[in-house]
């Protein structure tokens, strides 16, 4: 199969937000493009805007006077549907009601020829249930735009049950013609992007009625140690609330009310109040004049320790890829970082090196990567009152804070020192009440474990299920690669615990991801 040709005539119908930006993308790579409207006024304004945007493009030197000249050119206003006829691909982005588009895609067929692609952009409708009716269901395949459309290089290509695979392929193509980035996905509910991403939002919101810490320090964790493009908070409020909640309640509600997305109450009372984000002027932050950001919170300097040591278990195979990343990190700058053999550490060391060495000891505390216990929990398990634990990073090497939790028995003396310590490695410190998995890391060991799920259900590859996640919502990293890299088991870890800490069904881990963990395999090879 093969993209459509460029000959081809495209017909977008709806000339809203995502109608507009499709057919500004389908006119850019070629086709003569056909729009319609039931408002013949949004079809005139999304004509003329696309102009505009073409006009932008030659100012920036990203088109050629010629080119956005043709791409112009090639827009037409369709007074009807009866206009269509000579189209080789529909794609319809009308309001987001089943039985409209049904009954839109039921007059198309009585217009366009047989061999005309069918393609909905819904983004929580059943691709299978938009074409039950249709004379030839085959043919209509879900081509899932991302917004804005011209900078948002993911489209989900979505199979209904019966869908022909040359369709979604001639769709996929298409969309890599057109500068896409194409990702496979079986319909169901909230196909590959709209349900992976659910604890991003959920997992932030949970720390937030945990009192964990507040939005604008979450946020600048998630951001800063992350390394996400902006923390959940401040990308609900751009979402907007009504939008974002409406979409995890469909989720939960699609899935029977399976707890790993259920909807938070913080969210439903801002939905409430008619506090929608920045649209509305105020969400978790205030917005327009005089509105300030609230700074993030972070610990005061303290004294930089003279040196940290770190055991090795006797036998074990060394420190792990985080640990070392962490420690060398000190290392540059200019700490002291020792090597004691776990018999000769402290006193207590002994106890702690039998369940997992810790990343290092400072001043007395010992100082773990979050498993997904608590501190506290921690402490309690390994005896030793002064632990301290830390949040994952996207890469230890440049984050610029790290998020922190002191067991309810830790001294005073031995937290500031672990304080200092990564201080003087040149991080903010921000200290989140003793929340288990912290924030970044549950809130990846989450998202992982969701990907897998979806992979594990056959709605997308793992390799789909990453790339959807970069390219649709801007992640660092794909969520399973993520996990390949911090380690599956570690990850598997994490949930285990977490469960455990809640003793939640939400937190479940996923069949694929405690396979992974007992064959030592990662998800990307
Ligand atoms: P919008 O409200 O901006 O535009 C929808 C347009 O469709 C309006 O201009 C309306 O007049 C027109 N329309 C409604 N019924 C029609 C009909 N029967 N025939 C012809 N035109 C009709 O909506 P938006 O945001 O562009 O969304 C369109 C579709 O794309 C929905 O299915 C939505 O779920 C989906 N989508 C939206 C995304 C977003 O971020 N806004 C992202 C991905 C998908």
């Amino acid at each position: 199969m093969a993209a459509l040709d460029k000959a081809s005539v495209v017909a977008v119908i709806g000339s809203g937000a995502m109608g507009s930006g499709i057919a500004q993308v389908a006119a850019a790579a070629g086709h003569t493009v056909k729009l319609y409207d039931t408002r013949a006024e949004a079809v005139h304004k999304a004509i003329a805007d696309i102009a505009k945007v073409y006009q932008k493009l030659v100012h920036k030197e990203r088109m050629s006077a010629a080119d956005a000249q043709a791409a112009t050119a090639r827009l037409q206003a369709a007074d009807g549907l009866a206009g269509m006829a000579d189209a080789a691909l529909v794609v319809e982005a009308i309001v987001e009601n089943l039985d409209v588009k049904r009954s839109l895609f039921a007059d198309l067929e009585g217009i366009v020829g047989d061999e005309c692609i069918l393609a909905t952009n819904t983004s929580s409708i059943s691709v299978t249930a938009i074409a039950a009716r249709l004379r030839r269901p085959q043919r209509l395949v879900g081509m899932h735009f991302f917004n804005p459309v011209p900078l948002m290089a993911l489209v989900e290509v979505i199979s209904g049950l019966a869908t022909e695979p040359a369709v979604a392929e001639t769709v996929s193509d298409t969309a890599v013609a057109w500068g896409k980035n194409p990702v496979y996905a079986k319909s169901t509910p909230g196909f590959i992007v709209n349900r992976v991403a659910r604890p991003y939002y959920a997992e932030g919101l949970r720390l937030l009625n945990e009192q964990a810490a507040d939005a604008a320090t979450i946020d600048a964790v998630m951001r800063e140690a992350g390394g996400f493009r902006m923390g959940p908070f401040e990308l609900m409020d751009l979402i907007g609330h009504d939008v974002n909640y409406s979409v995890t309640q469909s989720v939960f509600n699609a899935y029977y009310s399976d707890p790993r997305f259920t909807p938070s109450v913080i969210q439903q009372e801002l939905v409430n109040a008619g506090f929608l984000g920045r649209k509305s002027g105020r969400g978790f932050y205030a917005y327009g004049d005089g509105a300030v950001v609230p700074p993030a919170q972070s610990e005061a300097a303290q004294a930089r320790p003279e040196y940290v040591s770190y055991s090795v278990e006797p036998g074990a195979s060394g420190a792990s890829c985080v640990t070392d990343a962490v420690l060398a990190r000190f290392q540059e700058r200019g700490i002291a970082v020792t090597l004691r053999k776990a018999s000769e550490a402290h006193g207590h060391a002994a106890a702690i090196v039998q369940e997992h060495a810790p990343a290092f000891h400072c001043n007395g505390a010992a100082v773990y990567l979050t498993d997904g216990r608590s501190a506290t929990q921690r402490a309690a398990d390994n005896k030793h009152p002064d632990t301290v634990v830390f949040d994952l990073a996207y890469d230890y090497g440049k984050a610029t804070r790290i998020a922190i939790a002191a067991a309810d028995q830790c001294s005073a003396s031995a937290y500031s020192a672990v304080v200092g310590l990564f201080q003087a490695a040149g991080f903010a410190v921000t200290k989140l009440d003793d929340v288990p998995g912290l924030a970044v890391m549950r809130t990846v060991a989450m998202l992982a474990n969701e990907a897998a799920d979806a992979v594990n259900q056959g709605v997308c590859s793992a390799q789909g299920a990453d790339v959807a996640m970069q390219k649709g919502v801007n992640y660092p990293r794909g969520p399973l690669a993520w996990a390949d890299a911090v380690g599956v088991d570690r990850i598997a870890t994490v949930l285990g615990n977490l469960a455990a800490a809640y003793g939640e069904d939400r937190y479940r881990v996923s069949p694929l991801l405690r396979r992974k963990q007992a064959s030592g395999a990662k998800f990307h090879a």
